[in-house]
């Protein structure tokens, strides 16, 4: 058992227009889970690169127990033993290769430099091994493109347990898991720890940080502002240090007036998991699909919008039937999406802030022969900006550098623009703040309140009861109850959500 404290002392780092971290003072210990906390763009990722070896252009001091380490790139960092799981899974991976080759990279390519052949039995084997460590049924033999982000994410920690890890990081682990995949995260964290493994473990959500963290630490723009053991904090205490200000009410008054009927579908069929799903939407009303991760919600919202073929069924908008066979056609019919992998769907990363957020609506911006009205496009990607508090230095500035949450505002943000009348959100709270989740659901209720028709898709049973008026459950690809939310709570919705069945059937 190693006896080693990781210390970062002093960190400084700025990038154009950013001084992303101004003297950071962050300590590690082995055998303890620490939680590095903060809003979107306080600089936590960066942190955690500058200890994984991802930058070399910082100031202040790195120690393992005791002993400068000298990190300027990540193989520096993984021979002191440190291992990150970076927040963008994507960027991570290789899709075109497999899931053995993905575990095993680090080995695989040291292995190829010495030019002796490399035994694919053995590389599966080792693979499966730690999966298995993860209490994982992923084959090894997948292509990493075939797999669902919860994969992926077991994918890099089991690459990450395959080596001499004295120090984990894990930069949003739980965000694209399921309640199940998070328990078993857990256990995971838990064992590790035992075997004196000092976790780092970033998360937007308070509850999990309770329950598994042993200390904390908490930032804001740049700063430490506070450390402490999980157990001296509250909730309330640990949200207000990271907003610098007490969070008021989560979720806005309800929309209680409806109007005439917007989207309606009928026995609608995808060729993966969605079975002959019937809902309607009204002008003006919330309307949740809750439902486990997995239990088709991102397929049926692909499928709505023309992402994906229907194999059967029927969509109807404003009393007119239309073949959504298209994201295209799904646009023009007046409907907008927020995708659940934003990053990969929904962005445009190297384009700037200004152009992502203009996209979705671009002839709102276009004068008179087709000229782009550069005024009209600043002025409206100015006021998303405020209003979902996007964080950056400036309209140009490239959407890749920023932090992951803020690159989530920008999904969002653009199908705020422009004038749809259904919207379908997939998921849109993940990896936002708790802060900006209400600027989020403030941003919803406003458009219903405009007569919008919102579909509202999340595994957060919170967020459906406390933002909808009316909420379908899906189970296995298929709606197995509707409610109306102001009749119902988390429990019931749990309950049909793991394929609970009515009384009354
Ligand atoms: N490569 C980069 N180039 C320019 N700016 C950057 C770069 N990396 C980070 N930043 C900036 O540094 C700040 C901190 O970002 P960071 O990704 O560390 O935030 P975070 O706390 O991880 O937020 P989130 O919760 O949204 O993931 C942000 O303002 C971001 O825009
Ligand atoms: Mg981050």
């Amino acid at each position: 058992m190693t006896n080693t404290t990781l210390e970062m002392k002093d960190i400084s780092i700025e990038f154009p227009g950013v001084k992303a971290l101004d003297q950071v003072t962050f300590t590690a210990k082995p055998g303890s889970v620490h939680a590095l906390i903060g809003a979107n763009g306080a600089g936590k990722s960066t942190l955690m690169k500058v200890l994984a070896g991802a930058y070399d252009h910082f100031s202040g001091e790195i120690k393992l127990g005791g002993k400068g380490l000298s990190i300027s790139k990540p193989t520096d960092s993984q021979k002191a033993g440190v291992q990150i799981v970076y927040q963008e899974v994507d960027a991570a991976l290789i899709p075109t290769l497999s899931v053995a080759e993905n575990i095993m990279l680090q080995e695989t390519v040291q292995h190829s430099g010495n030019k002796q052949w490399i035994q694919w039995r053995n590389v599966h084997k080792k693979a499966a091994k730690q999966l298995e460590k993860l209490n994982s049924s992923i084959s090894t033999k997948r292509l990493v493109s075939s797999l669902t982000l919860a994969e992926k994410q077991m994918v890099l920690l089991a690459r990450a347990i395959s080596t001499d890890c004295k120090f984990l990081i894990l930069d949003e682990p739980t965000a694209p898991l399921s309640n199940r995949e998070t328990e078993k995260l857990f256990s995971v964290i838990k064992r590790l720890k035992e075997e004196g493994v000092g976790i780092i473990f970033i998360s937007h959500r308070i509850p999990e940080i309770v329950e598994i963290c042993d200390e904390i630490t908490i930032m804001r723009n740049g700063h430490v502002v506070k450390r402490d053991l999980v157990e001296n904090l509250t909730p309330e205490k640990i949200v207000e240090c990271m907003l610098g200000q007490k969070l008021e009410q989560q979720f806005p008054a309800n929309n209680t007036a409806s109007g005439e009927p917007i989207l309606e579908v009928k026995g609608l069929t995808d060729h993966t998991i969605v079975k002959n799903v019937s809902l309607h939407v009204s002008a003006g009303e919330v309307v949740g699909i809750a439902g486990l991760v997995g239990a088709g919600k991102t397929e049926l919202c692909k499928a709505l919008f023309g992402d994906t073929p229907k194999t059967n069924g029927t969509i109807r908008i404003k009393g007119k039937t239309v073949k959504v066979n298209s994201p295209h056609v799904a646009v023009q019919n007046g409907m907008a999406f927020v995708p659940e992998e934003r990053r990969k769907e929904g962005l445009n990363l190297y384009e700037s802030v200004q152009t992502n957020l203009i996209s979705a609506n671009l002839h709102a911006f276009t004068k008179a022969l087709h000229f782009l009205d550069k005024k009209a496009q600043k002025n409206k990607s100015q006021e998303i900006i405020q209003a979902l508090g996007i964080k950056t230095p400036s309209p140009e500035t490239s959407v890749h550098t920023l932090s992951g949450g803020n690159q989530q505002k920008i999904a969002i943000g653009k199908w705020l623009v422009s004038e749809a009348d259904i919207y379908i959100f997939d998921e849109p709270t993940k990896g936002v703040d708790v802060g900006a989740k209400r600027d989020i659901f403030e941003l919803i209720a406003a458009l219903a309140k405009r007569g919008k028709a919102i579909l509202y898709a999340s595994s957060e049973l919170s967020e459906i009861v406390g933002l909808t008026n009316r909420v379908y459950v899906l189970y296995d690809g298929k709606v197995t109850k509707e409610l109306s939310t102001a009749e119902t709570d988390e429990q019931e919705l749990l309950y049909f959500s793991t394929g609970g069945q009515s009384n009354e059937n």
